[in-house]
């Protein structure tokens, strides 16, 4: 191990750059101006960014993008999308286009409970327990009174606590098993500061606790944690319109493609395959508004995956069905999100992000990430369920593909008209690109001949 790791967090910020550089980097002069390149200019926002986590070297930048004209319960929003892949702005935006024209999107909150729990041992008879948990109730709820307050005074707070008996899954495992308010805060903070306190009150009054024998009274909790599983907290989004009002493709039926598509959604509904790949496309909708509001995406994916999987077999997240000639989709997600808190009062373009869409409450702001994820899933299953997605996809790409072609301004340009006209694949654009190169050295060479 070398010298500088040990104590590696105390080094400045420079000093850390010069041992990664040094460390890990053929070109250790490269490595530095690329690192340092990437800081804001603002050595305010910079320092702001630097300590959002620990040993930051520079920041990781992903394009902001942004789909407007969506219509959720009858409000306009621009959308605030951050994500590195190509074609999911434009699938979001495009979809918002539909269905602006065909009632808009419906988003309702279904509920918004949050869970949290303390995990202990306890070594005696259930039913003491069961006892000295109901006698000692209130003390949970006494001893978190500060931690409360603040959280009560807006609506929120702790909303029950029940001692769920798990010895059937690991011998003396027992639950405290918490439900939460936490308003527009995603509460993290909160449930978690609440559930120590729990452990400490739980610990005690076993220890005062005379019914109980010594042995009893040796609580060992194994940890106080909130989930992020939270099928009590989702909200649904929805479409809705006639059949025949699907009639945007001349190349198929409205019928045929609303047959096609609410059996792609069965499809997902039963095959995990499709179904992993089909709520995938989902979370690309969700996550780059979760990201873009400062919002955790790893707490979301992770609750979002379980809910898909609360049968006991992992399935779609979205349904689809057509009854008396009316085509519905929609979709039921469980959303922990804030709107204060965290990130939002202090990463720059999130505070924009949220002002961009009305500084919206939490269950808001479940509505608008719900949508966006609806929207995502339709804009594939349209395209996959009729041209397939390679097509539209490639054109999205095809940036991408002359910027590691390292394309000219003037290239790219004569590159989109082509192909305008032409397949996208990475080989037919290195042909192009080869092609203007040949003809321009052509020209050149001409030129000084004459
Ligand atoms: C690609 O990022 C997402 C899709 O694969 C989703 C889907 O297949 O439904 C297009």
């Amino acid at each position: 191990m070398s010298k500088a790791i040990l104590g590696f967090s105390k080094l400045s910020k420079q000093e850390k750059i010069n041992w990664l550089a040094q460390q890990h980097f053929a070109d250790p002069e490269a490595a530095t101006t690329l690192l340092q390149s990437y800081w804001n200019t603002d050595a305010e926002v910079q320092k702001l960014h630097d300590e959002f986590i620990e040993n930051t070297v520079t920041n990781f930048y992903l394009p902001l993008g942004i789909a407007p004209g969506f219509i959720i319960n009858g409000k306009e929003y621009t959308i605030p999308m951050a994500i590195e892949e190509s074609s999911v702005v434009a699938a979001a935006s495009k979809a918002a286009k539909f269905w602006s024209t065909r009632g808009g999107f419906k988003a309702t909150v279904l509920n918004t409970e949050k869970i949290g729990q303390v995990h202990f041992m306890y070594n005696g008879n259930a039913d003491k327990l069961k006892v000295f948990f109901e006698e000692t109730k209130n003390e949970f709820f006494t001893d978190t009174e500060t931690i409360t307050k603040n959280m009560q005074k807006r609506g929120g707070g702790i909303l029950n606590i029940e001692l769920r008996d798990k010895t059937h899954l690991i011998p003396n495992y027992y639950q405290l098993h918490a439900t939460f308010e936490t308003i527009d805060s995603m509460g993290a903070n909160f449930i978690n500061s609440c559930l120590e306190q729990f452990s400490k009150t739980l610990r005690e009054e076993a220890q005062l606790y005379t019914a109980f024998t010594e042995e009893e009274k040796d609580i060992k909790v194994v940890m106080s944690i909130l989930s992020n599983y939270v099928p009590e907290c989702v909200v649904r989004a929805e479409v809705s319109c006639p059949v025949e009002a699907l009639n945007e493709d001349k190349n198929i039926s409205p019928e045929e493609f609303a047959d096609k598509f609410v059996a792609a959604v069965k499809i997902a509904e039963v095959e995990t395959y499709r179904a992993v790949t089909h709520n995938k496309g989902i979370m690309n909708g969700i996550d780059a508004v979760v990201v873009a509001t400062g919002n955790d995406f790893r707490a979301v994916e992770a609750g979002v995956h379980a809910y898909a999987a609360k049968n006991g077999h992992y399935t779609s997240l979205s349904h689809a069905k057509i009854e008396d000639g009316q085509f519905t989709f929609w979709l039921d997600v469980p959303l922990a999100l804030g709107t204060v808190g965290g990130l939002t009062t202090l990463h720059p373009l999130v505070k924009l992000c949220l002002q961009m869409l009305g500084n919206p409450s939490a269950q808001e702001l479940m509505q608008i990430v719900a949508v966006a994820g609806l929207a995502q899933n339709f804009g594939a299953l349209r395209s996959l369920t009729t041209t397939g997605i390679q097509q539209g996809h490639m054109k999205m790409h095809l940036m991408n593909i002359l910027n590691q072609l390292e394309a000219t301004e003037t290239e790219k340009q004569q590159a989109v008209k082509h192909f305008e006209k032409n397949t996208v694949s990475h080989s037919a654009a290195a042909e192009f690109v080869t092609q203007l190169r040949t003809i321009d050295k052509a020209r050149i060479e001409e030129d000084f001949l004459q």
